[in-house]
């Protein structure tokens, strides 16, 4: 609603404050450091998660968790965002070798580079622009394929169960369900014919009010865990007429109240090196 020279509903979130994390299984730690601390030039959690069963990622205010075991892969894509595509690619290069024989890949596609991790998941790096705001580096949409004509109904799945903005869009790469997920941060379930099975990859999300969509999940039954004062979790999106299964991705939901909420996130900045150190310009800026 615009009122004067102001939209203030630009500035509008919903219920869903943060997509903080991706939570994928690696069957190997050094491959995983060569990609994504060496490649990607994202920066490993050194307070939390620091042995070789896990490693959490930081990559802005965002993180992916990578326990390690059997390979998962987000069937779709995420859409990262990074201060320099060129650095990228130069760091990316750097791993090729090492990367030999995996499903990693870097290839250009103009204005993004898309990027595949060595198990399968990938990320299309873009540049900062106005539509992430001030953020430079952080994962900023989700894009899971969901099965023709299904967009519709995980849209409203969000709005009423969730109390999140939800609609349908074309963006131009086919009709999809958009879900505002934070500040810049959304969730995209788009039609599509290439589908994989669920394989137990989950997101987290911090909602404000937590105890509303609580409650409408236990009386339609699909809670899948309840883990803690602060958290549960579910996996079923389903049609509010017919109960029917729409879509399948674990959410682990946490409240403004969880411990962790806000959590500083330390940042490196990854041009540094020892050949070419520069005093004092060790941090992400
Ligand atoms: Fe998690």
């Amino acid at each position: 609603m615009r009122n004067g020279k102001f939209d203030r509903s630009a500035q509008d979130l919903g219920n869903i404050i943060n997509l903080e994390h991706l939570n994928v299984r690696v069957p190997d730690q050094q491959i995983a450091t060569a990609f994504y601390v060496v490649g990607m030039g994202f920066t490993r959690d050194p307070y939390l998660m620091v042995g070789l069963e896990n490693m959490w990622i930081n990559i802005g205010l965002t993180q992916i968790h990578m326990p390690t075991g059997n390979a998962q892969a987000f069937p779709g894509h995420s859409d990262v965002v990074l201060p320099d595509l060129e650095a990228l690619k130069t760091r990316l290069a750097s791993v090729k070798e090492r990367l030999a024989g995996t499903k990693f890949s870097c290839v250009d596609e103009g204005k993004t580079v898309m990027v595949t991790c060595p198990w399968g998941n990938r990320y299309r790096c873009h540049a900062p622009g106005p539509e992430y705001r001030d953020w430079t580096l952080g994962i900023v949409n989700v894009d899971f394929p969901v099965a023709r004509g299904h967009a519709e109904g995980i849209a409203r799945f969000y709005r009423e169960v969730l109390d999140a903005p939800a609609g349908v869009v074309d963006d131009g790469e086919g009709r999809a369900a958009r879900v505002v997920a934070g500040n810049v941060q959304t969730l995209t379930f788009r039609e599509s014919d290439q589908l994989t099975p669920y394989d137990g990859h989950h997101i987290a999300i911090y909602i404000s009010d937590f105890s509303g969509p609580h409650r409408k999940m236990v009386e339609r039954g699909i809670v899948s865990e309840e883990s803690n004062d602060y958290q549960y979790r579910f996996k079923d999106i389903v049609d509010l007429d017919s109960g029917t299964v729409l879509f399948t991705v674990e959410h682990e939901v946490r409240s403004m109240t969880h411990p962790m909420v806000g959590r500083p996130f330390v940042n490196r900045n990854p041009a540094q090196q020892q050949r070419t150190y520069q005093r004092g310009r060790d941090a992400f800026v």
